[in-house]
């Protein structure tokens, strides 16, 4: 077992990050030791329930925990203030109070919208995120990010919501498809570049057997994407500068997504965008050739594509592109990589990253 303390400012947001093969096996001593909860709510999505969650809530009801499961439709077009409201409904009609907790069993979309319904449910109750894709367990699930989508653009509601506790079992990856975990891996590449060198290594090392959910160093990369992930959380929980490092790749990703109708998955888009950071940070970091081939190398290795795919129109990435910046003010922060773990964040105006991207995004088509 590896317990990462997550420390914040304030120690009643700091919390434990624990990473252990078959923990959930004994989710009940686990919550125990927390608190004693007056009603557990499971939060889930209609594919994780069946694989997942329904054990776990019969495991909790065995012991004589009271809980409820509370499920959704799985996918993006979920993640919606209705859904959050609908959530916190029924929370109320099943009794949850301030001694209620909730648990986030599911990937990204869950952790967020069970994050967001319990920081606003009778003004935030407690929440714990059991992470079951490897995208949520390196990345969305740590680090108290939550929120909503508008039709306008993805995160647009939302709040920063820390978890009382994040419980990370790399068994539950057994029955992800490998498509899900190549798109774990582009957060884990993403952290990697940004901010820890020996892990680039590892992924380096190991490739594509990596993808196995069995693989015996994969428990290894998990402890260090979470440590790397907290160690820059810790020092900027709100975003006010050096988390934007952990944006490395998203600029491009999240105008991807959009673009695509958000056909295209999050990690996939994230992995192009990091394609175009690369290209870009050899134009305006100064990084060097060698070590641009390397970093595309590492993404392509573990079988993800930094090509724009053929079906995404180039103008509609672009208008996404600035349509998000706009949002954010006239200033894009772009994270470029100046060495191999060393980002910079740069500031440019959004006018000038649209026609600087537009060459950059050709050629990457
Ligand atoms: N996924 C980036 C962050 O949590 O800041």
């Amino acid at each position: 077992m590896t317990t990462i303390r997550l420390n914040l400012s304030s120690p009643d947001r700091s919390h434990d990050v624990v990473v252990e093969r078959g923990i959930l096996r004994r989710l009940h001593q686990e919550l125990r030791q927390v608190a004693d909860f007056s009603r557990i709510g499971l939060v889930t999505d209609d594919v994780v329930r069946r694989y997942v969650a329904e054990a776990l809530q019969t495991e909790l009801r065995g012991r004589g925990m009271e809980t409820v499961l509370f499920s959704f439709p799985a996918g993006e077009k979920t993640k919606s203030v209705e859904t959050v409201l609908d959530l916190c409904r029924r929370l109320l009609t099943s009794g949850f109070d301030r001694r209620s907790v909730l648990l986030a069993v599911g990937g990204g979309v869950v952790g967020d919208i069970t994050g967001f319904a319990a920081a606003i449910y009778l003004r935030g109750i407690r929440f714990i995120q059991v992470p079951t894709t490897l995208l949520a367990q390196v990345d969305s699930a740590i680090g108290g990010k939550t929120g909503v989508d508008l039709t306008s653009g993805k995160n647009l509601i939302g709040s920063f919501h820390q978890p009382l506790l994040v419980l990370i079992d790399p068994d539950v990856l057994a029955t992800l498809p490998r498509e899900a975990m190549q798109e774990g891996f582009a957060e884990v590449i993403k952290v990697a570049l940004a901010a820890d060198p020996i892990l680039l290594k590892l992924v380096e090392d190991h490739g594509a057997d990596l993808l196995d959910p069995l693989h015996r160093k994969l428990e290894e990369v998990i402890v260090r994407a979470c440590q790397a992930k907290c160690r820059v959380v810790s020092q900027d929980e709100q975003e006010a500068g050096l988390r934007r490092i952990l944006n490395f790749g998203h600029t491009v990703g999240h105008a991807l997504e959009a673009a695509s109708g958000y056909t295209l998955s999050h990690g996939r888009a994230v992995a192009v965008g990091m394609g175009a950071a690369i290209r870009c940070s050899e134009l305006w970091a100064g990084l060097e050739r060698d070590q641009a081939t390397r970093a595309l190398g590492v993404i392509e290795r573990l079988g993800l594509s930094t090509k724009i795919p053929a079906e995404v129109e180039l103008e509609a990435v672009l208008a996404s592109l600035e349509r998000d910046k706009k949002i954010e003010g006239e200033v894009c922060h772009f994270v470029l990589l100046g060495k191999i773990g060393t980002p910079v964040v740069k500031a440019i105006p959004i006018r000038e990253l649209r026609m600087e991207l537009e060459e950059i995004l050709r050629e990457m088509a």
